[in-house]
């Protein structure tokens, strides 16, 4: 499965390979600035979603706001997983030493691969996601770290779906913190240093 992407090698061999998956209408730029923030040696993943809405690139399609598409959703997120496997080959990282960074779209997408596939991701940085699938089933994702970062006044990602998704990853065994800003669906600057500070890269 080819998703168009960037390939950065990190400057430190042993640091996780940072995923950056972005917001709809975003793209593969969007969230480097982000990276660079959480750990400036790290190699990044960086992926374009490959659904369309009205021009904007997504990673799955939606039927409204806040109203996914499940099989879409479910074939999009095994794809990019797929991606993620065929990746770890031709760039030689490895596998387990992934984290996801995404944003709203792409927060909820990162979300879903752990909802469908457990213990894929190393670690995951979700700013302002939803719950992907009211109905899923997570496996179990043990002591996996997740930070959520959820804006209190979001009218796109409301307080209840963020405090579901935290229920539910918690239930799964992940160790989740979310912080809550005085802010609506924007990623704040306060908001991307406090992932930083949370992800402790040295
Ligand atoms: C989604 O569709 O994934 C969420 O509503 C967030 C967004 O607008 O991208």
């Amino acid at each position: 499965m080819e998703l168009k992407h960037i390939y950065k090698h990190g400057r430190n061999p042993e640091r996780p390979v940072l995923l950056l998956l972005h917001g709809t209408g975003g793209n593969e730029e969007d969230l480097m600035p982000l990276a660079r923030m959480i750990d400036p040696e790290a190699a990044i993943l960086s992926v374009r979603g490959n659904v369309e809405e009205n021009g904007m690139p997504r990673f799955f399609k939606r039927l409204r706001e806040g109203v996914f598409d499940h099989e879409d959703l479910a074939k999009r997120t095994d794809e990019l997983y797929e991606f993620i496997q065929e990746a770890a080959k031709q760039y030689e990282f490895n596998l387990g030493q992934v984290t996801a960074i995404g944003y709203s779209n792409g927060a909820n997408i990162a979300a879903n691969l752990l909802f469908r596939h457990g213990p894929v991701l190393k670690n995951a940085i979700l700013h302002h996601p939803m719950v992907p699938d009211a109905d899923a089933l997570i496996p179990e994702v043990k002591e996996l770290p997740v930070w959520i970062g959820a804006g209190a006044n979001d009218p796109i990602c409301p307080p209840e779906q963020t405090e579901e998704l935290d229920r539910k990853l918690q239930e799964a065994g992940a160790e989740v913190k979310v912080n809550w800003y005085q802010a609506g669906h924007q990623l704040t600057q306060e908001e991307a240093k406090d992932a930083a500070v949370w992800y402790g890269a040295p």
